[in-house]
C-alpha cells in the first residue's frame, strides 16, 4: 500500500492535495464534500487587513500617483463580507468548519503591512483555526520604497504575527523578490512554518473603449507551475519551513513534479473550479498509482530529489542551463519556426 502522507506546519497530513484559498471554502457544506473526496485540508478565503482597519475610508484604493490626471474612475472596496463573511462571520465559520470536518482547518489573511489589526489573529485561533496562512499582497507604487524595506516590512509582520499567535503561519508570497531565496530565509528566521509558493499577481486589463481598469482573473494552467518548481527546487532543504505549492496544479503529473522539487504540499483551486471538488479524489488516487507504478512506497521518498540542493554549485547551474535552453532552440531556414 503506498504511503501518501506528508506533514506541512507541523500537521500530519494524510496526502500532500490541500484546498487553497478560494469562494470554495466559504461554504461549509463544499468544505464537508472537500473532506469526504480527500483533501488533506483547506485554507479558508482570505479576511482582508482593510477590513480590520478603518485606513482606506475616504481613500480610492485603486488609483496611483502614476495615474494621476488621468480619467482613473475612483474604485471603490468590493462587497468583502459576500467573499468571506466579514470579520465576526469569518471567526464563526471557522467555528463550524471546524465542527464540520475533522481536517485541518488553514484560515487566510490578506495583508499589507503590520498593524494593530493583527490582534485578530489571535481570535483566529481561538475560534479554532490549526494554521494561519498570511496572504502578504504590497505591490509597490510609489519610487521612494526600496526593495529592502518592503521586505523588512514582511518579516516584521511575520515576527508580528507569530508573536500574537501559538498556531503554525505560513506565509503566501508573490515571485517578485530580487533575491527570494534571501527573503525566504529571513522570513523563516522570522519565524514563517511555511512558504506558499506563489500568490498570483492578478494584472488587470485596460478597456480602451471606456479608459477603464477592468479586473479579470482568469482560471490557472499547468504552464504555471513552472515557475513554483523552479523556486521550490531553489529553495528545498534551505530553510526549517515547509514548502506548498499553490498555482497551476491540474493533475497527478503537476502534483508529482512540485513533490520532486521540494514541496511538503500542493494547493488546488482552478482545477476544483474546473472539474468539481470530487475531482479531488481522482488526482488523489493517481498519485496513488502513479507512486506505484513507477517503483515508489510514499509520497516523503520522492519529496525534493529533484530539488538543486543535489547541485554544488546552484548559480552555474542556472547559468549553464539558461544556455542550454537558449542554444537548443533552432529556427528553420526562414527563420520562423523552431525545432529541437
Ligand atoms: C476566485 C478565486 C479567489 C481566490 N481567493 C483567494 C483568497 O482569498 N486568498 C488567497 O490567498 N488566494 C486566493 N486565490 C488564489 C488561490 O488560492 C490560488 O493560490 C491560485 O488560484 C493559484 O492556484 P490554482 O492554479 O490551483 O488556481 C483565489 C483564486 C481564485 C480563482
Amino acid at each position: 500500500m503506498t504511503d501518501l502522507s506528508t506533514r506541512y506546519l507541523g500537521l500530519s497530513l494524510p496526502n500532500p492535495l490541500v484546498v487553497s484559498a478560494s469562494p470554495l471554502s466559504q461554504d461549509v457544506e463544499h468544505i464537508r464534500e472537500m473532506a469526504g473526496v480527500g483533501a488533506a485540508a483547506v485554507v479558508l478565503p482570505s479576511l482582508f487587513e482593510e477590513q480590520l482597519t478603518a485606513k482606506h475610508e475616504g481613500s480610492t484604493p485603486g488609483s496611483s500617483p502614476e495615474m494621476e490626471g488621468a480619467p482613473v474612475t475612483a474604485t471603490p472596496l468590493p462587497n468583502l463580507p459576500s467573499y468571506n463573511l466579514g470579520p465576526e462571520g469569518y471567526l464563526e465559520h471557522i467555528r463550524k468548519a471546524k465542527a464540520a470536518v475533522a481536517i485541518p482547518i488553514i484560515a487566510s489573511l490578506n495583508a499589507t503591512s503590520p498593524g494593530s489589526w493583527v490582534r485578530y489573529a489571535r481570535e483566529i485561533e481561538a475560534a479554532g483555526a490549526d494554521a494561519l496562512e498570511l496572504n502578504i499582497y504590497n505591490v509597490p507604487t510609489s519610487p521612494e520604497v526600496t526593495g529592502s524595506t518592503l521586505e523588512q516590512m514582511y518579516c516584521d509582520l511575520v515576527s508580528l504575527i507569530k508573536a500574537n499567535v501559538h498556531i503554525p503561519v505560513a506565509v503566501k508570497l508573490s515571485p517578485y523578490f530580487t533575491s527570494l531565496p534571501n527573503l525566504a530565509w529571513r522570513l523563516d528566521q522570522a519565524g514563517a512554518n511555511g512558504l506558499v509558493l506563489f500568490n498570483r499577481f492578478y494584472q488587470p486589463d485596460i478597456n480602451i473603449y471606456e479608459r477603464a481598469i477592468t479586473p479579470t482573473l482568469e482560471l490557472s494552467t499547468s504552464q504555471e507551475l513552472r515557475l513554483r518548481l523552479h523556486w521550490l527546487a531553489t529553495l528545498f532543504g534551505h530553510l526549517r519551513a515547509d514548502l506548498a505549492a499553490t498555482g497551476g496544479v491540474h493533475d497527478v503529473y503537476d502534483v508529482v513534479k512540485a513533490l520532486l522539487a521540494g514541496a511538503r504540499v500542493v494547493m488546488m483551486t482552478s482545477a476544483l473550479m474546473q472539474h468539481g471538488i470530487a475531482y479531488l479524489d481522482s488526482v488523489r488516487h493517481d498519485l496513488g498509482r502513479w507512486l506505484q507504478s513507477n517503483g515508489w512506497k510514499s509520497v516523503r521518498e520522492i519529496q525534493g530529489q529533484l530539488s538543486r540542493r543535489a547541485v554544488a554549485d546552484p548559480a552555474v547551474f542556472e547559468r549553464v542551463n539558461y544556455m542550454q535552453v537558449v542554444t537548443s532552440y533552432k529556427p528553420d531556414s526562414h527563420g520562423t519556426r523552431g525545432s529541437r
